[in-house]
This record gives structure tokens, C-alpha cells and sequence, in this order.
């Protein structure tokens, strides 16, 4: 084995991609040892989304003073650091620009490495933090804000991307649709706890593509279908919470049911038996209730990150940058994001 693998590693991680801030220090003896998130839920609320330019100035009020927090949970000092992980992409510009230009400038004030990290390989490797993990190759299910995608991973850093969203992300569509509703931003958990008191049977919603042999998905019609029963009901004078609730319970079922779809054909054709589910749907409660029960039938195991570790978070950023770092991997000097980047390039 070579010394860059034997010595041990304390990595600070910082998140910065969208609408929380996320700090964390990973120490490749103990785990993660402390770690600390702000989100920006109230500041973007009242505009009903995130303002990309709100999110990018209150990343840079919160990110040093959640740096401070952390070292102190830990009983650390800066200097005790020995690699410092960001997000350097996908995400929104400016707010991907926060946490990279801090995190390197901090790694090279401390002369020790820094790595810019993948969120979506983040939230991949996120399940790997807890005790009961799988073992590569396994499929993952990634299913955000962002992103849907259905990945190979056959060791770590080694991606095959078997399928993706042409359009809306689940999550985009979780949020859109329950805005519809009325259940303003962020959305998705709302419509989920919404979906809980309705009832699913009343409208059957179309499995998009489900037809279709390729693992793509599409969630834009979905959506839409959603709206179009939505507006139909209203003009026949049925405006309540339980038409409401209904329709969530209906949406969440045809997207549940749509990612429970392509999961079992891309397990068939993969010939994988371990699936891990992660990113901010997979807290969504029937996801994973349908997952475990499916995998279950099959002999196989799912694999779920604990639920603060299921959106955007620190520790995620700090454990795939240990990994990255301890696999010799080293960021310029210059700072660069990806607003966009497919994952696996
Ligand atoms: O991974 P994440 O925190 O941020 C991105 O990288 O995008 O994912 C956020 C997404 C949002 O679309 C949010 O509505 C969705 O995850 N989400 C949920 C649930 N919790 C979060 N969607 C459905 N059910 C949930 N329980
Ligand atoms: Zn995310």
C-alpha cells in the first residue's frame, strides 16, 4: 500500500450548490466528527423558489461562521485540517463560487490539498457513511432537485450512467406540482405529507416512458397532467383539501411508481442485486417503502442514506473529497465550477 493511503485524513467539506450551506469534517479513523447545515428555506420562501442571487450572498454570510462552528465541535483548530473538499458542481453559479473560492483559498492559506467534489457523487457515496453499506458494483438512484439518474457503479469514481431525466427532475417535478397545490416552496416534503391524506386510487396519473426498453425518464408530462386534472376540477366548482390531497397522493404514486419501474428493469438488465437510493426524493417516504419491499421480494438489498444525509448536506462533500484526496487526486490552484457537469466526465 502506498503512504497516500495509510495516513490519515481530517477533511473539512463544504457545500455551497443550491439553497444550504453545509459544513462538515470527515476523519478517515472516526467518521464524520462534526458537522453543521443553515438552510435558506425562510430567506427564499416569499419568491416562492431560490433566487440564485439571494442564495449566493447568504452563502457567504453563513459559510465562515459554520467553518468556525464546526472546527470548535470537533475540538479543532484550522491547522489541524489536512485537506479541505467543496462543491465545484453541478449547481448554481455563484453559489458553487462561494464555497469553492473559500475552500481552496482556505486549503492554500493552510498549504494543505483541496479537492472540488461532484454533488451527485456526493449524494452517491452519502450511503457509504453508514454502518449497514453496500459493497460495490451496486445501481444507484439518484433522484434530486436537479438530477434523476440511474448509475452504475461499478467501483469507486467509476460511473456508467444507464439512464437520466429528459426534462424535469423528480424533485423539479415534486416542487412544481406542489406549488400548483398551493404548498409554495420547498415543496416536495409538503406534497409528500399532503399525499398522506388523500386518496391515491381516485385518479390514476400516467407512468411516463414506462413503456419504453431505455432507463431515461421524463417528468414534465407528469406535471402537467397533474395541472390539467387540477384546472378541469376547479372549473367543475371542486375546490377543497381533500381534491387536493388527492391529486398528491396521485402525483407521488405515478412518480413513485415511474422510479420504482426503472429501477427493476435496470436491475434486471445489470444483473445487480444491491440498490442505493439517495438525494432529496429518496426521504420521500413511499419511495422508500416501495424500494424496500421490491428488493426484498428479490433477494436483494436497498440501501438508503440516513435522512439528514438524503439532501444536501457537508458530510457527503467531506467523505467524497477524503476519497478523492486519499486517492491522490489534487485540485489546481485556480478555481473552476461546473455549473453544469455531467456525472461520470
Ligand atoms: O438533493 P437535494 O436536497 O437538493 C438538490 O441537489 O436538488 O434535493 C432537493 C429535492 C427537492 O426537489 C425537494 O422537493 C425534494 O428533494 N424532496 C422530496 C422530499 N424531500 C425532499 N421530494 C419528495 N418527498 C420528500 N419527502
Ligand atoms: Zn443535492
Amino acid at each position: 500500500m502506498s503512504l497516500v493511503s495509510n495516513r490519515s485524513w481530517t477533511v473539512l467539506g463544504i457545500e455551497t450548490s443550491c439553497d444550504e450551506t453545509g459544513v462538515a469534517i470527515y476523519d478517515s479513523v472516526e467518521g464524520i466528527i462534526a458537522e453543521a447545515l443553515y438552510s435558506q428555506v425562510e430567506l427564499h420562501q416569499r419568491y416562492g423558489g431560490v433566487v440564485p442571487e439571494l442564495a449566493s450572498r447568504d452563502h457567504i454570510r453563513k459559510t465562515l461562521p459554520l467553518i468556525a462552528t464546526v472546527l470548535k465541535k470537533a475540538g479543532l483548530n484550522a491547522e489541524d485540517l489536512n485537506g479541505v473538499a467543496y462543491t465545484s458542481g453541478p449547481g448554481l453559479v455563484g453559489a458553487l463560487l462561494v464555497g469553492a473560492l473559500l475552500g481552496r483559498s482556505l486549503a492554500y492559506g493552510l498549504n494543505i490539498p483541496a479537492i472540488g467534489v461532484h454533488h451527485m457523487e456526493g449524494h452517491l457515496l452519502a450511503a457509504l457513511l453508514e454502518k449497514e453499506k453496500p459493497e460495490f458494483p451496486f445501481l444507484a438512484l439518484l433522484v434530486s432537485g436537479g438530477h434523476t439518474l440511474l448509475v452504475e457503479v461499478s467501483a469507486f469514481g467509476v460511473y456508467t450512467i444507464l439512464g437520466q431525466s429528459v426534462d424535469d427532475a423528480v424533485g423539479e417535478a415534486f416542487d412544481k406540482t406542489a406549488k400548483l397545490l398551493g404548498l409554495g416552496y420547498p415543496g416536495g416534503p409538503a406534497l409528500a405529507r399532503m399525499a398522506e391524506q388523500g386518496n391515491a386510487k381516485r385518479f390514476r396519473f400516467p407512468r411516463p416512458m414506462a413503456d419504453k426498453a431505455h432507463l431515461d425518464f421524463s417528468f414534465s408530462g407528469l406535471k402537467t397532467h397533474a395541472m390539467v386534472t387540477y384546472k378541469a376540477l376547479l372549473a367543475k366548482g371542486e375546490d377543497n383539501e381533500g381534491m387536493r390531497a388527492d391529486i398528491a397522493a396521485a402525483f407521488q404514486d405515478a412518480a413513485v411508481d415511474t422510479l420504482l419501474i426503472k429501477c427493476k428493469r435496470a436491475l434486471a438488465q445489470t444483473g445487480l442485486k444491491q440498490l442505493v437510493v439517495a438525494g432529496g426524493v429518496s426521504a420521500n417516504r413511499l419511495l422508500r417503502q416501495n424500494l424496500q419491499q421490491f428488493m426484498q421480494q428479490q433477494g436483494g438489498k436497498v440501501f438508503f442514506p440516513r435522512l439528514e444525509y438524503c439532501t444536501d448536506n457537508g458530510a457527503m462533500i467531506a467523505y467524497a473529497g477524503y476519497l478523492r484526496l486519499q486517492a491522490g487526486e489534487r485540485a489546481e490552484l485556480t478555481v473552476g465550477v461546473k455549473p453544469r457537469w455531467p456525472l461520470g466526465e
